[in-house]
């Protein structure tokens, strides 16, 4: 009771700020103009970033949905709002593309009302004010499904493998038929672990295609697509990724017009990277596959492609207690238009940064996450007018940053040598990005119509000056 009164006190100073923005609140019994409450200001904010995870059938640690279950998290919410660690939206608001089909992050007047509410004291307010509650999720949902994009066609599950409280890490690679009787375009994939427990042994799993003689699908456009003609030995060894995901990450959507084929007959074989998690977990991955409708088919195929931040594959050195950093290029061979990005690290990833550099020898920012966190291989999708589109001939230019120092929270030992490899204290540096590629009559179209629109919307702005 005493803390309430002192945070009524401290409110007071509050009061003209909350009239001058006008979101003073005068009918609130329990709410001083101007301060934030729970009930009013905080709870709509919870409902429409945080929610979805932190409810109790879903992958957070705790449920932000009611004052009592919210109140003790207080600092920690400011916190993690305050540094963009939460909601978990890493990438830099200010270098490269902003626009996005799946930002979650929270806009810089929904953090200050947070921290505004915190630093009051974190008062409930008037449980009258609360918005009417949201809907909980029944399960585990898939976040395509949280995200409005309706129930997945097919759902296929992998084998499941028992993971010993303790053990060394482990990579499962089961296959799996694929349930359809004639050939389907995809337009949106998701993998998820196939139960909760999963989640804490689950740090990737990739679902590779095995052709069914399906030359078209293997990646040919980058500098490490197969120089010759394509054998019998690419199509097995060069499997095309119907999608790669990894702790904290999302779904794959495909631009409109393009998507993954997948043809009867082809199967999936899964890379399952697990790690033991201190108690034995059954589990394994799902994946889950959405189809453009019959009829509405794409012309262009989308390819997955791991950008690599190293010079020399399969080699890193990374000294004990130390920041380093490497640098990977890779040649475009094609007009590439590029439709998302997903850093991809283990333990000691700290930073990453995508950069074109064009035949014109100009460079040109893509994406930057400045502050990696491992729980969270985050994909971000570019909005359609945003996707960045360059020539052939154009570097793609990888820089990766790695914290072997004691100050990152995740290093289990800032002793050791750390070198390139697959368990996660191992590290590993790429930029996961589909790709569609374009024919110079394609890339020049699309190039025209991007200025076209460009100087259209300028011309909007000044006639609305
Ligand atoms: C995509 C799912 C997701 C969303 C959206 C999300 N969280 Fe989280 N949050 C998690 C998970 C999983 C963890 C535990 C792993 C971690 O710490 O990163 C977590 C951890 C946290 C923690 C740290 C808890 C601790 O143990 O100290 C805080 C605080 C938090 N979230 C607040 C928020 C707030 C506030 C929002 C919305 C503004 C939000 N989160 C949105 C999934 C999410």
């Amino acid at each position: 009771m005493v803390g309430r009164v002192l945070v009524r006190g401290l409110n007071v100073g509050l009061v003209a700020i909350g009239a001058l923005a006008g979101t003073a609140s005068v009918s609130a019994a329990q709410s001083t103009p101007g301060t934030a409450t729970f009930s009013k200001d905080v709870a709509p904010i919870f409902q429409s970033r945080c929610q979805s995870c932190h409810q109790p059938n879903s992958i957070a640690p705790m449920s932000l949905i009611t004052y009592k279950e919210a109140r003790p998290w207080a600092r920690s919410i400011k916190d993690r709002v305050m540094r963009r660690q939460m909601p978990p939206w890493h990438i830099d608001k200010s270098v490269g593309v902003q626009h996005f089909k799946n930002d979650m992050s929270l806009s810089d007047a929904q953090i200050e009302t947070i921290v505004r509410w915190v630093d009051a004291g974190a008062p409930e307010g008037d449980p009258r004010d609360l918005p009417p509650p949201k809907k909980l999720l029944a399960e585990n949902m898939w976040q395509g499904v949280t995200d409005g994009f309706g129930e997945p066609d097919l759902v296929i599950k992998s084998p499941d493998y028992t993971m010993p409280a303790k053990h060394q890490d482990v990579w499962f690679r089961p296959m799996s038929d694929i349930p359809i009787s004639e050939p389907r375009w995809v337009k949106m994939v998701e993998i998820r672990p196939s139960n909760l427990a999963s989640r804490k042994i689950l740090h990737h799993s990739i679902a590779y295609l095995v052709l069914n003689d399906d030359p078209d699908a293997v990646n040919t456009g980058t500098a490490n697509g197969p120089t010759g003609p394509l054998t019998r030995e690419d199509l097995v060894n060069r499997r095309p990724q119907l999608m790669e995901w990894a702790i904290g990450k999302g779904y794959d959507l495909f631009r409109e017009g393009t998507g993954k084929l997948i043809v009867p007959g082809e199967k999936i074989s899964w890379d399952q990277h697990l790690h033991a998690a201190g108690e034995e977990i059954t589990g394994g991955s799902e994946i889950a596959l959405w189809f453009y409708p019959k009829g509405q088919e794409p012309k262009k195929r989308s390819y997955l492609i791991g950008f690599t931040g190293l010079r020399t594959r399969g080699f890193l050195d990374i000294p004990p207690n130390s920041i380093s950093h490497t640098e990977g290029f890779t040649v475009l061979k094609e007009n590439t238009l590029i439709t998302n990005f997903q850093p991809h690290f283990h333990l000691r990833g700290k930073a990453m940064r995508v950069e074109a550099i064009k035949p014109d020898g100009s460079r040109e920012i893509i994406s930057y996450v400045g502050d990696f966190n491992f729980n969270w291989m985050t994909n971000y999708i570019y909005e359609d007018d945003a996707a960045p589109v360059f020539p052939k001939g154009t570097v793609i230019q990888v820089s990766a940053w790695y914290d072997n120092t004691k100050n990152n929270p995740f290093n289990p030992d800032p002793d050791q040598w750390v070198g390139y490899g697959d368990r996660t204290v191992d590290e590993m540096a790429h930029a996961w990005m589909n790709v569609v590629y374009l024919t110079d009559d394609e890339y020049n179209a699309l190039v025209a119509e991007r200025k076209a629109k460009a100087s259209t919307s300028t011309a909007e702005r000044n006639d609305q000056q």
